[in-house]
């Protein structure tokens, strides 16, 4: 038989970029598998047995989707940051503590904090679920395939960024694009209910599933909770929310850019009224 040509460098990096390894976690490469700590010695068959069973040892690191372990307690994490969103004055300082904030382990695999773009003192205020790459590597919400998308619905309404304001649930990629984990989601709670009262729009709108659920408290999916009216509480004031499709899964089913376009209009007109 024909020994397989070894793959280029070329071919693997596009094998690792196909798997969803886009980023390099440190500078040196480690190697995982010898990490993995050896199956213990299987004891010799007890007189009678057919065998004896096969231990079967961890998953190699290098095939698990990294979750890094946090430096800080969980229930300290989240306790720190909900005393650190509460006490910031304002957007600036809220900034600076997410920046100085150790208790989320995505911190140390991102490059930069993602905290917002658009203008602070905009009626209406989107908010994302979590940085992709390219939000990573500039440092801004929505700057990738999907923030394009987002553009041009926002400009459907004859807004741009310099009318509404952007922030995601979580401030900092997650390494690979996987989803958060729900105690990633809890730590960073804070942050973004803050962020929100701070920002006090007249509109809040939850893009796609992930926000709309940890912001608006709801179990349900959004083919349920997009284009209703709801109330988001920031503990002095409801503002009217509005759950609509995540730009990201309008790429992948454009047929539901018809649903997107009629939230739309009801959050335009949501808008004119709120301001007029
Ligand atoms: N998806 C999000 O939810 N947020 C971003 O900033 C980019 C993509």
């Amino acid at each position: 038989m024909t020994p397989e040509p070894a793959p280029t460098v070329s071919q693997l990096l596009a094998f690792y970029l196909e798997a969803g390894v886009d980023c390099a976690l440190s500078d040196e490469p480690a190697d995982r598998l010898s990490e993995v700590e050896q199956p213990a010695v299987p004891k010799p068959a007890a007189s009678g047995s057919i065998g004896p069973a096969r231990a079967i040892g961890p998953a190699p690191a290098a095939f698990v989707t990294p979750v890094s372990e946090p430096t800080v307690a969980p229930d300290a994490a989240i306790a720190t940051a909900r005393e650190a969103a509460r006490t910031a004055g304002s957007l600036e300082t809220l900034r600076d503590m997410l920046e100085k904030f150790d208790g989320c382990a995505l911190k140390s695999t991102a490059t930069r904090l993602v905290f917002a773009d658009g203008n602070p003192k905009a009626r209406i205020m989107f908010v994302g679920e979590a940085p992709g790459r390219d939000e990573d590597i500039e440092g801004l919400p929505f700057v990738g395939r999907s923030g394009k998308l987002l553009d041009r619905m926002i400009a459907s309404i004859g807004l741009n960024r310099s009318k509404v304001y952007i922030a995601n649930v979580i401030p900092w990629r997650p390494p690979g694009n996987r989803t958060p984990t729900p105690l990633e989601t809890q730590i960073c709670l804070p942050f973004i209910q803050r962020q929100i009262e701070l920002v006090d729009p007249d509109i809040l709108v939850t893009l796609g599933n992930p926000s709309t659920q940890t912001l608006l408290s709801t179990r349900e999916g959004i083919m349920k909770t997009r284009g209703r009216w709801l109330n988001y509480d920031t503990g002095t004031r409801a503002i009217r929310a509005m759950a609509t499709f995540h730009p990201a899964y309008l790429l992948r089913s454009p047929a539901y850019k018809r649903l997107s376009w009629q939230d739309l209009r009801a959050i335009a007109k949501a808008l004119a009224l709120a301001t007029s």
